[in-house]
């Protein structure tokens, strides 16, 4: 097949994810041993709208590998909701002879490169980057298992405190909508109980399984807590529960931005740079409009429209192992 690709635009767009400098440098490497002209837009979304679009060249990735945040930088764009803003960034693309783009974030991302390249018949890759693995079609997302690496760092740490002092720690993570850092941070730090989004879990049941293992002579314990889980973040539960059971001294963590941050673990990069490497062959390949996504290690591609509506599910075992774990 031949190539009439010659000139792409990456960027990265929405919250930043430590991997997505990996991704960087293997789109360009890629892309260049294919011949083709590569080119960094700023800041996303907003980037694409103010023309600041510069060109990469391989030394320009080069030492990138092991950093977090994104050298191109990122943003959340609200102009770009409005058919003006993206008729705006539809002329910075011509202006600069772009072919096709590789889009790195998560669900806002996608949805405006799958709104703007059937307006514009730009071809678009995605290349999934959020901390919160929540993206249907790939089993993992660029960031994810930094992040819960890094929770799991902060909750080893608190564990001791909570144990010398025999308290009751309710711990935030990261996750809107979605449990996968919650749980993974669960499971790998011992928790008592894991509380996310997707399930229900009543005060009431959270105090008994605190009462439980109580009973069973535990002198500690940690909760840990999806921002977006129903019942209310951190905070909000260890009020709700110290209102009522008063067995432990209680406290409260957030990790919050911490996760964001540092230098991607191996397998991130690893990721990343299989995900930048087959988001360029998959351009080649005349491939449009998918996010590129390793399922059972295996590259595979999956329309943008499935990768935003179709939900990823939390594995009701590991929840359920999780449960088994605490007693
Ligand atoms: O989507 C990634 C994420 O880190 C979420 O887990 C979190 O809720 C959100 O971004 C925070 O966004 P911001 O940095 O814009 O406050």
């Amino acid at each position: 097949m031949t190539n009439t690709i010659k000139r792409i635009a990456v960027f990265t767009s929405g919250g930043d994810a430590p991997g997505m400098n990996a991704a960087i440098r293997a789109v360009v490497r890629t892309a260049t041993y294919h011949n083709m002209h590569i080119y960094g837009i700023l800041r996303g979304y907003t980037g694409m709208i103010n023309g600041d679009i510069r060109r990469l060249e391989t030394r320009d990735v080069g030492n990138i590998i092991h950093r977090g945040g994104t050298i191109l930088k990122t943003a959340r764009s609200m102009e770009f909701h409005t058919p003006e803003g993206r008729k705006t960034a539809y002329e910075a693309l011509v202006a600069h002879d772009i072919d096709a783009c590789i889009a790195i974030g998560g669900n806002g991302t996608f949805t405006g490169a799958d709104i703007f390249s059937k307006e514009h018949n730009i071809p678009f890759i995605g290349i999934p980057g959020t901390i919160d693995n929540d993206l249907y079609g790939t089993d993992y997302t660029i960031g994810f298992d930094t992040a819960v690496n890094t929770a799991v760092e902060a909750v080893d740490k608190i564990r001791d405190t909570a144990d010398s002092h025999n308290r009751l720690f309710f711990v935030e993570v990261m996750g809107r909508h979605a449990g996968f850092i919650a749980l993974s941070t669960g499971i790998g730090s011992g928790a008592a109980c894991v509380l996310v989004p997707e399930t229900d879990t009543s005060i009431d049941g959270l105090i008994k399984i605190l009462k439980k293992g109580a009973k069973r002579k535990k002198l500690f314990s940690l909760v840990i807590v999806a921002e977006g889980n129903k019942n209310g973040g951190a905070a909000e539960i260890a009020q709700k529960v110290t209102d009522k059971f008063d067995f432990y001294d209680a406290k409260v963590t957030i990790i919050g931005h911490l996760q964001r941050g540092g230098s991607p673990t191996a397998k991130d990069r690893v990721l990343a740079s299989q995900l930048g490497y087959g988001a360029v062959e998959a351009l080649i390949e005349g491939k449009k409009n998918v996010m590129v996504g390793v399922v059972n290690n295996k590259i595979k591609l999956t329309p943008f429209k499935n990768a935003i509506q179709k939900e990823k599910q939390l594995s009701s075992d590991a929840l359920k192992m999780a449960e088994i774990l605490s007693l």
